[in-house]
């Protein structure tokens, strides 16, 4: 998010605007946490993780209350336009504003990748990055010891993470919110991994999988499926870490793009990539439709799991 609050506020400045930061996301809104950003502000931040201005999980702004407050405190510094850098959640809230009346323009970020609209949200491509790393570590072990490991990556209701991850690190198996598979179904491929001869086995579960870690786990030991099974649960460090090239890219292009919709006076809308273009699509839309993961690559990581 560092990168496209940077873009944010230098676009904004660019353009003669005055730029504020709200502290931890729509909670800041709420309780007036403003804060005037120059460009020397937003200066060595680029290749930071995470975001200088915080962020929280608001339920209060879930309520017309909340929002109305928020509204208040927007009216009262007289800012003429909103951008707000999230995920579906962050969507949602963001029409909702619109539809009291304020501009605002969004920006996806979520490493989950679940959000309607774009290709690719701020934050997937960095934590792509992390789990393949992590899995190509966890194989050398994996091959040494002639193990099956069982590797989570985050992911409530979408697998789009754990589905790249598996296809780009050459993982035996994928478990994935979008395709249910029994535990007979799991432990079967790993038997026919070591029967292959297969020195490892690889699964990568999203952690929205309909089985957790620890019960497929369970299982295979159960079963006595060639392998011992290890689990690691890679959790929030999926989540930090310097930005890749391509993250910085794409978080600059669509800050930069969201200030010149605001500029040019568009609302409710939210930038998103689209083939290697930026566009902007509606809220409403984004708000109401989920994104899952496509289920052609889950066909082309069956085919190459050989
Ligand atoms: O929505 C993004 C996400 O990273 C999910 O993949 C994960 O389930 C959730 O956030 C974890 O949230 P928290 O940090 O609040 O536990």
């Amino acid at each position: 998010m560092n990168p496209c609050i940077r873009a944010v506020v230098r676009t904004g400045l660019f353009h003669g605007a005055s730029v504020y930061g709200i502290k931890e996301g729509f909670d800041g809104l709420v309780r007036g946490e403003f804060e005037e950003l120059s460009a020397r502000d937003v200066g060595g931040i680029i290749q930071r993780g995470g975001t200088i201005l915080q962020t929280a999980r608001c339920l209060e702004f879930f309520e017309r209350r909340g929002r109305l407050k928020g509204l208040r405190e927007l009216n009262e510094r007289e800012v003429e336009g909103l951008v707000v850098i999230g995920g579906d959640g962050s969507m949602c809230g963001a029409h909702e504003l619109n539809e009291m009346g304020f501009s605002v323009v969004g920006i996806p970020a979520s490493i989950d990748n679940d959000v309607w609209g774009t290709n690719m949200s701020i934050g997937v491509d960095t934590a792509l990055n992390t789990i393949m790393e992590a899995v190509d570590k966890l194989r050398d072990t994996a091959s040494s010891h002639q193990r099956a490991f069982l590797i989570e990556t985050m992911g409530r209701d979408c697998g789009y993470l754990a589905l790249m991850a598996s296809i780009i690190s050459g993982a035996e198996v994928v478990l994935i919110p979008e395709k249910e598979l029994s535990l007979e179904e799991v432990g079967q491929k790993v038997v026919d991994a070591y029967a292959r001869g297969k020195t490892h086995c690889i699964i990568v579960a999203a952690e929205g999988s309909r089985y957790s870690a620890a019960e497929v786990a369970a299982h295979l030991d159960d079963q006595e499926v060639g392998f011992k099974t290890r689990v690691t649960i890679l959790g929030h460090i999926q989540r930090g870490g310097r930005p890749s090239a391509f993250d910085r890219l794409l978080a600059t292009r669509l800050g930069v793009r969201a200030v010149e919709a605001l500029l040019e006076g568009e609302s409710d809308v939210m930038v998103g990539l689209q083939g290697r273009q930026i566009v902007t699509v509606p809220l409403e839309k984004v708000a109401t439709t989920a994104r899952q993961a496509n289920m052609a690559y889950f066909d082309m990581a069956r085919m190459l799991a050989r």
